[in-house]
């Protein structure tokens, strides 16, 4: 292992931005575990991100104390529930700088916020001839609902090619966007690749045309401060569990003035204002999208993790995993026979890469038995496989509680699976 004397020079636990890194790890309790004897060191933060003791514990304090159904009870409960769960829709609006609170609607995560635009607002608005414009770089969640909307309607996926770095090639994007262009759907940041996409030019261009553009966030509102109004987007899609929140609680923020002429996709309870079985009138924004009993729960520890994170500063996250990328970067390069798949300029703390020695899985399996997990496999885009020639990749995603010792070990790591597989 490398002695912190020889490490690369790219960091300290107390970063310039004065928060003490060190301590941050210690609210994070699955974090302090042994596995298989060795203490855990957790990399794949891109599939899901760990929670704070103040997350688990309002969620908790939720479930101890104020156990209600929102919206519905004028006892003293549910006016709590709500409360707490409405309180949690300003900081959303706050988190991302929406214009107003009724332009975030709560849903399952970013899969479901783009299924909801994709039924909800291209559905009726497509036609044959119509395109859908993706990236070469998405998720199947940001690919797989626009290939179904596209077949109800007779519509067209077109897909902007990314080069060798794995960054958009902006210049076939714009050849792209055309008259029958009736949305782009982008990633922000790409959860296989890192790439940090040119997202404000490239609503700036779609805009020239009057094309909406919907931007899915899951990788990058962990990681960025995002201002929805600076962008520009029309929509975004993000998910709680990656920004430290629980599971099953995620956002789509949308334009009012889109949300408003849209239709709501599910029915039920709390979307409407009025019904009898002649006719139902919908409830107005943003209930007009939350059909049901929403997770309240989930939208009480989302906000919390909102706090917590709010209180770090995004600003001085993104710098620290800076840090940490690069480092890993600077670690991981010299490896024998390791590659890095996805090496754009602007970069979030996402390192896949492959090895001339050993699959990903007996990569990540080598490396669970030293307690370290990382991530292999096609990472829910198997696109950017085909398009870098290879069948999986082994990705080790950092958050800021990681450290440059959680680095050492995933280099040592790797260093014991080419002992053991190609026996250097
Ligand atoms: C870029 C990207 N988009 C969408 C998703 C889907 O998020 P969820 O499964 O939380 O709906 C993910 C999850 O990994 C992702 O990384």
């Amino acid at each position: 292992m490398p002695l912190a004397s020889s490490r690369p020079n790219t960091s300290v636990a107390q970063a310039a931005s004065g928060v003490n890194w060190d301590r941050l790890r210690q609210d994070f309790p699955v974090l302090s575990q042994l596995i298989h004897g060795r203490p855990l060191v957790y990399l794949d933060n891109a599939a899901t991100s760990q929670k704070p003791n103040a997350v688990i514990e309002s969620i908790d304090h939720y479930y101890r104390h104020d156990n209600a159904n929102v919206h519905r009870g004028v006892y003293t409960l549910s006016e709590r529930a709500t409360q707490a769960y409405e309180a949690a829709r300003d900081k959303v609006q706050v988190f991302l700088n929406a214009a107003q609170r009724e332009e975030v609607i709560f849903v399952r995560g970013t899969t479901e916020a783009i299924n909801l635009v994709a039924q909800s607002f291209a559905r009726p608005r497509l036609k044959p001839g119509d395109e859908i414009l993706i990236s070469a770089m998405e998720h199947h969640s940001n690919i797989v609902p626009w290939q179904m909307v596209c077949e109800q309607t007779g519509a067209q996926l077109k897909v902007v090619p990314i080069n060798d770095n794995a960054e958009i090639v902006l210049a076939d994007y714009r050849q792209l966007l055309n008259k029958n262009t009736q949305l782009v759907a982008i990633t922000h940041i790409s959860n296989a690749l890192g790439s940090i996409n040119p997202v404000q030019e490239m609503i700036a261009a779609a805009h020239e045309q009057s094309i909406p553009v919907l931007l899915d966030g899951a990788q990058a509102a962990p990681h960025l401060a995002v201002d929805v109004q600076a962008l520009d987007c029309d929509f975004y899609a993000l998910s709680s569990h990656k920004i430290y929140g629980p599971t099953g609680i995620g956002v789509l923020y949308g334009k009012r003035s889109w949300l408003d002429a849209m239709e709501p996709y599910q029915g039920g309870g709390d979307m409407i204002s009025s019904v009898t079985f002649e006719k139902t009138h919908y409830n107005v924004l943003p209930y007009k999208f939350e059909a049901g009993t929403p997770h309240i729960a989930g939208v009480v520890g989302f906000g919390t993790a909102l706090d917590y994170v709010s209180d770090i500063g995004l600003d001085n996250i993104a710098e620290r995993e800076q840090q940490l990328l690069k480092y890993a970067t600077q670690v991981l390069l010299p490896l024998q026979g390791l590659r890095i798949i996805g090496t754009a300029k602007l970069k979030a703390s996402i390192i896949s890469f492959v090895l001339e020695s050993a699959h990903p899985h007996d990569i990540s399996t080598i490396l669970d038995q030293q307690g370290v997990a990382i991530r292999a496999g096609h990472h829910c885009a198997m696109p950017v496989m085909e398009r870098f020639k290879v069948p999986a990749t082994a990705r080790a995603s950092l958050a800021f509680y990681n450290n440059e010792d959680d680095i050492d070990r995933l280099a040592e790591g790797i260093k014991e699976v080419n002992r053991i597989f190609a026996g250097i």
